[in-house]
């Protein structure tokens, strides 16, 4: 399959040399949108905002322009702080953006602080991206020098301060709350919603918080214009999409596309699909805390409703692709790993929860688990989706619990195959042990369970997965 042409915005040019340094921006007419904006009325330019559809790309997916009108009015200090942490795993756009077009972001803050009446700014950056915000800072010196950042930016009244402040490195510090208070110079400990930042964020002030795909947006849609920007892409997921594609694919890397296009398209036709004479197990479509997908929904549009139908999310728009030859217990492991290192310990059912499924999944590898294992791993699952402070806990229990729903037959081999190793029994031996004991039932379908225990997916009492993610 063919790469399919895509309209670009944010990608134009991106590996034009000297991109990063104002005189390059401004020669292909970056800034032009900054003095369209500012001889603007700030109400029209919000009107701009909400006309183009544009919907948080940080992992939330809510309506860039609603947040913005969320803020209140009258003077005060009012913040926007842009979130550079970007700690999704499989996600690496805006490291790209921020490394080969600094520019458009630190424009893009501008435009949308007279929109929000903000006065000081923030880009908050993961330690770890040392590069990238080496080139903010030049950028910045340049746009101060320049007029475009600081007092009465252009003669337009206008005044906005903007620090590029580099955390510690942390993936809770890219949950918005978490991200104040690290910002504040606390431990990054997601705070309680409502109240929500628009109204009592940064050092208690009215706070837009946006992610820098969403913010580095702003531009092109004062150019195009709302309405205009909003013909690209679908209904509800307009306009382009940066997509980070990783895993088993032969072209890995950043791809920017028109929201909406087959997935497929994206997998096959532009990463290349997985390597020769291989097949694709699974897929997360937005980072690894969205559940996962198959072969069989690779035709399923990559937009945000479409794939929250599909039963996962677009999340931060970061493709993990998992080929046939990896075990799914590796995939289900290194996930379950990854979140119960990040948990901040806060709440009960993430803290407790990631460290019992990462034991679970080690009871399974170790030859200790018997079927009933499974379902216990799935139910605490299906007790930590919608129960914790923020969504880390449920960043786990989506995948985690898409995985048991999806890759049954294959965990259920593993526990046979580990048990047998062990020279335990086979599972299905100690299964048949733990029925006649009574504390597994027979399903209609075959299956044993813990008493009780139904036949739900994780998570269905609860709608569907991933539409609690994030808090705007
Ligand atoms: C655990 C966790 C980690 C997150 N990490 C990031 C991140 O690294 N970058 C980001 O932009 N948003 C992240 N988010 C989403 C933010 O809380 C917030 O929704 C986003 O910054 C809002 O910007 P947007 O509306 O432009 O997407 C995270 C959320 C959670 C719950
Ligand atoms: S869900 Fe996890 S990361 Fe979030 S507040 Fe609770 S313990 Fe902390």
């Amino acid at each position: 399959m063919g790469a399919p042409a895509s309209p670009t915005l944010l990608f134009t040019d991106i590996d034009e040399p000297g991109l990063t340094t104002r005189a390059v921006y401004e020669r292909r007419g970056g800034y032009e949108s900054l003095r369209r904006a500012l001889a603007m009325d700030p109400a029209d330019v919000l009107a701009e905002l909400e006309a183009s559809g544009l919907r948080g790309r940080g992992g939330a997916g809510f309506s860039m322009g609603k947040k913005v009108s969320f803020l209140p009015k009258g003077s005060m200090d009012k913040y926007l702080v842009c979130n550079a942490d970007e700690s999704e795993p499989g996600t690496f756009k805006d490291r790209e953006l921020m490394q080969k077009t600094p520019h458009m972001l630190i424009e893009g803050i501008v435009i949308a602080s007279f929109a929000a009446g903000a006065n000081r700014s923030f880009i908050y950056i993961r330690g770890e991206y040392v590069l990238q915000a080496d080139a903010l800072d030049a950028a910045l010196a340049e746009a101060r020098a320049a007029g475009y950042v600081g007092e009465d930016i252009l003669g337009s009244g206008h005044s906005l301060s903007l620090v590029v402040h580099r955390g510690a490195g942390a993936y809770i510090c890219g949950e918005e709350t978490g991200l104040l208070d690290s910002l504040e110079g606390k431990r990054g400990n997601p705070r309680l919603k409502p109240p929500f930042p628009a109204n009592q964020g940064l050092y208690q002030g009215p706070t837009l918080i946006n992610n820098v795909e969403t913010l580095s947006t702003v531009p092109a849609i004062i150019r195009l214009g709302g309405e205009e920007y909003a013909k690209l892409g679908v209904e509800t997921s307009t306009g382009t999409k940066l997509v980070s594609v990783s895993g088993h694919v032969q072209r890995p890397g950043n791809y920017e596309i028109e929201l909406g296009i087959p997935s497929r398209e994206i997998i096959y036709g532009l990463a290349g699909g997985p390597p020769e004479g291989r097949s694709i197990k699974c897929w997360f479509p937005g980072g690894s805390s969205s559940p996962v997908l198959t072969e069989e929904d690779l035709d399923v549009p990559y937009d945000f409703d479409s794939l929250g139908k599909a039963g996962s999310m677009l999340g931060s728009g970061a493709i993990i692709v998992v080929d046939d030859r990896t075990p799914i217990m590796n995939v289900a492991m290194k996930t379950a790993k990854f979140y119960r290192h990040e948990s901040c310990g806060k709440c009960t059912p993430c803290r407790e929860g990631t460290n019992w499924t990462v034991k679970m999944l080690e009871r399974i590898d170790g030859g200790e688990a018997t079927p009933m294992d499974l379902e216990i791993m799935a139910s605490v699952q299906e007790h930590i989706i919608g129960n914790c402070l923020c969504v880390l806990g449920d960043a786990m229990a989506m995948p985690i619990g898409s995985m048991i729903a999806k890759f049954r037959d294959e965990f259920e081999a593993h526990i046979e195959r580990a048990r047998l190793e062990r020279g335990l029994g086979g599972a299905a031996a100690s299964g048949v042990a733990l029925a006649a004991q009574g504390a597994l039932e027979e399903h209609p379908d075959g299956r044993l369970a813990p008493i009780g225990a139904g036949d739900q997916a994780p998570g269905a009492h609860r709608g569907e997965p991933g539409t609690h993610k994030g808090g705007a």
